[in-house]
Order: C-alpha cells, then structure tokens, then sequence
C-alpha cells in the first residue's frame, strides 16, 4: 500500500492518512465518534435489537477493515444476545507498528485490540465468547461477497477518490448477500449514493451524523 501518516482528528483520537490519495482512514471530525455512532450505535447495535434473542450470531460485514477501530468497538459490546462474526474485508492490511502509533490503547480495550490484530487472517477466530473475527485479506472487487449477512459497515474511501468501490454492480453483490431486514450504514451522504442504494432495493434514511462531525449519514434496510 501506499505511504501513510498518523494525524490526530477533532474529538482527539488519531487516523490514519494516505497522502497519495489525499484522504483519511475516518473522519477528521473524529474517528472515534464516528466508529461509535455511525457504525456500532447506528448499525450493530439498531439491528442487535432487532434480533430475537437466543438466535444465531449476528453475521457482520465491514468493508475497509484499516485500523480495526470499528471491530474493536464492536467487540467491546457484544454480548450473549448479541453475538457477533464478523468478517472484514481489507486489501492493504496496516502494519502493526503503525497500528501501535495509533495509540488507540487509551480509547478502547487495549487487550481486545492486540487479539483484533494479533488474529490470523483467513480464519475465524473467537476473540471473546461473543465476538468471532474473520479478516479476509482480498480486494473487493474480485471477492465474493459473504453469505447471509445482517449488518455492512460500508467504509470504503470517499467516492471521489475509489469511485469503484461505490458502484451499483458492488451494492448489488452486497444486496444480494444480506438476509432480509439486514441493516447496511455509510458515512457518506451524498444523494448519488443515496440513490444508488435505493436503486439497488434499499430503504434508505438519513440519519443524524456523529456529534461534531457530519450532519448526515446514510442508513439502508434490505426489505
Ligand atoms: C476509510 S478506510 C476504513 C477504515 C476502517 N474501517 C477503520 O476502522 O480503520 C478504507 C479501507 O478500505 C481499504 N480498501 C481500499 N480498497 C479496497 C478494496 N478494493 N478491497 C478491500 N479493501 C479496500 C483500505 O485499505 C482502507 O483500510
């Protein structure tokens, strides 16, 4: 992968910045705000109470694996209603002395985010009783997409900058691995995607972003 450099966001917490591409891991409003709301409070957490207890584990899909923050905050809060595999795609997986630069340790569990990282690729493996983590180490583009999927967190760059990874023939493959009622969130709110995603068969609502950062994000129900 490219060059990459910490910088630190408004809430505090640090991501990660990739000059080529003149873009960052998360938003610059704060990366952590943004895990916590767009991700773990609008996705996992709205589609887990919708979810009978006692069923199977909820089958999790992030798309942009990075950092890893967004697995971690999720894992800090699965429970035994809500069990989780999560499976996480990522093309470039980011080495671990830059993960430790992060200084994520302060912010979130620090023994849960060494077993993220520190979990082999290619195999699911249980990082607590209720957290199963499968990082696939693939792009996108050349991958099926997982089965019987409940919750996507769509966290690809911006697209502007990989306007590949935003087309309708990718939300199509998505729509079609996810289970009815399945709960896809995004931080970008732009009415072309928008209406990509309705055209893909998607309910989509526009859901307050994270405080301090953007004043939208988008949510989408597979019917
Ligand atoms: C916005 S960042 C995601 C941040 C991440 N969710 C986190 O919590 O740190 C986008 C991620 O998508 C990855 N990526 C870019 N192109 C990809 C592709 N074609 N397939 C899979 N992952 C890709 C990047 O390497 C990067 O980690």
């Amino acid at each position: 992968m490219q060059e990459l450099e910490v910088q630190h966001t408004d809430d505090g917490s640090a991501t990660l910045f990739v000059p080529a591409l003149d873009e960052h891991y998360h938003s610059v409003k704060g990366a952590y705000t943004e895990a916590l709301h767009i991700y773990r409070d609008c996705a996992y957490l709205y589609a887990a109470e919708q979810h009978t207890v006692g069923e199977r584990p909820l089958r999790l899909l992030e798309i942009g694996f990075g950092t890893g923050l967004n697995a971690v905050v999720t894992a800090m809060v699965a429970t035994a209603q809500r069990s989780v595999h999560y499976i996480a795609l990522e093309k470039y997986p980011v080495v671990p002395d830059l993960v430790r630069s992060l200084g994520y340790d302060k912010w979130v569990d620090a023994e849960l985010f060494a077993a993220i990282h520190g979990a082999p690729w290619e195999q699911p493996t249980d990082i607590t009783p209720h957290f199963t983590l499968e990082k696939r180490c693939c792009d996108l583009l050349g991958t099926a997409i997982p089965e019987e999927i409940d919750i996507v967190y769509f966290d690809a760059f911006a697209p502007e900058k990989q306007p590949e990874m935003w087309s309708a023939e990718v939300f199509a493959r998505i729509y079609q691995g996810m289970r009815p009622g399945g709960v896809l969130t995004t931080y970008c709110a732009k009415g072309a995607i928008r209406r990509l995603l309705q055209a893909t068969g998607f309910t989509v609502e526009r859901l307050a972003g994270p405080i301090g950062g953007k004043r939208e994000i988008l949510r989408a129900v597979k019917a």
